[in-house]
């Protein structure tokens, strides 16, 4: 029997993280209603074709396309069943509005959830991790020989379903990992401590973008995880998670101040409202002489939504503002590195990202 890793401390949550938590927890159980919602408009736009044009629709099974996400729905609220039944193991006890609605971002965020799950934890997204984790856990290895490992402390802000954290402390090293999503946090607590062989669960997270597919059948192709076993690793494992916003993560945490050996970004720089208090934090959290990897392309995530927030600063700016905060750079990619993100192999337009590749140390 493993012990479980990662257990989450929400002893330190006030009063609008809970309401955040509820909203969370509301999504997860809604996700079925919501889904067949968004399909029911879809099946309503059946009343444009011409009753010639909806025959053909069904001669050629159009039905049994539809009946098969919504069975693909049923089985993705199964598996989001399962990472709230232990996430409330967790939790103290919320009190939680029967009727409440899911917001429509909070709804997105599921069907990122499932992209996400294919990205860190399938066979599927190996090609992904090897283009984007690979590079970062091999200038991690190259800076630290195997003997120094256990006593290195790692920080990974921004870790999503932390398989790039689990490589780290497969390898040894002592990772801490932070991540502000709920959503990321209950699921990793359900691939890490809950599953105990490969392609434990499968997924189907193709059936919510219809656009660009090949073929309708492969829109309901399930995808497995995880792709590893997650109890199979050494003992001890060192691996913690403070989960919360990052640019809070000293509020919270002082003690943590110049702790940490090395901190790794990947597809995290971005992902912030303010990447300048990103840059500032993480110089804090290292110790002098520390090192600071970084892979991820610079498309500012918030910048989409009027109402948000956003610093958008181009590489020239984000450099030299990398440079003022006490670092140097000890590695620089000339040319940014292309990494593809999730793309589904039955859909004709795929996504990749141009992204900056760097290693910085805090200067003494
Ligand atoms: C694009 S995802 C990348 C996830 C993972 N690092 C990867 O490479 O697959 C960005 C992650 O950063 C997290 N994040 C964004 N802003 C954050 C913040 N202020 N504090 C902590 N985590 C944050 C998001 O929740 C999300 O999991």
């Amino acid at each position: 029997m493993t012990e479980d890793i990662g257990a989450l401390d929400l002893e330190v949550y006030e009063h609008d993280d809970l309401e955040y938590l509820k909203r969370v927890i509301h999504s997860l159980r809604n996700y079925q209603a919501c889904a067949l919602n968004q399909l029911s408009h879809k099946q309503r736009s059946l009343s444009l074709c011409s009753l010639p044009q909806k025959e053909l629709l069904l001669e050629h099974k159009f039905g049994d396309y539809l009946h098969n996400i919504m069975n693909s729905i049923e089985a993705n609220q199964a598996v989001l069943q399962d990472i709230l039944k232990l996430a409330q193991q967790q939790l103290i006890k919320l009190e939680l509005e029967p009727d409440r609605k899911t917001f429509l971002h909070d709804f997105a965020r599921l069907e990122e959830l499932f992209l996400q799950i294919v990205r860190e934890w399938s066979s599927e997204g190996a090609p992904v991790r090897q283009a984007s984790f690979e590079p970062i856990l091999q200038d991690l290895k190259s800076l630290y020989p195997l003997s120094q490992r256990p006593l290195t402390k790692v920080l990974i802000p921004g870790s999503g379903l932390s398989r790039l954290a689990f490589d780290v402390a497969c390898q040894t090293f002592d990772c801490t990992v932070n991540e502000q999503s709920m959503l990321n946090l209950f699921t990793a607590n359900l691939i890490l401590n809950k599953c105990t062989r490969i392609d434990n669960y499968r997924v189907y997270p193709w059936i919510h973008n219809l656009n660009n597919k090949l073929e309708a059948g492969g829109t309901t192709r399930p995808v497995a995880f995880p792709d590893v076993d997650p109890t199979l690793r050494p003992d001890p494992f060192r691996f913690q998670v403070i989960p919360g916003d990052f640019q809070q993560f000293l509020t919270r945490r002082p003690d943590l101040e110049g702790h940490f050996d090395c901190v790794l970004t990947s597809f995290v720089l971005d992902s912030t409202h303010n990447v300048m208090e990103t840059v500032e934090v993480i110089g804090k959290c290292l110790k002098p002489g520390g090192k600071w990897i970084n892979l991820g392309p610079l498309n500012y995530v918030y910048a989409k939504y009027p109402a948000e927030m956003s610093l958008e600063l181009s590489w020239d700016l984000l450099r030299e503002v990398i440079l003022a905060s006490g670092f140097q750079f000890v590695k620089e990619e000339e040319t940014p590195r292309t990494c593809p993100y999730v793309s589904d192999r039955n859909s004709i337009s795929s996504v990749n990202f141009q992204c900056l590749h760097f290693i910085v140390e805090k200067k003494s």
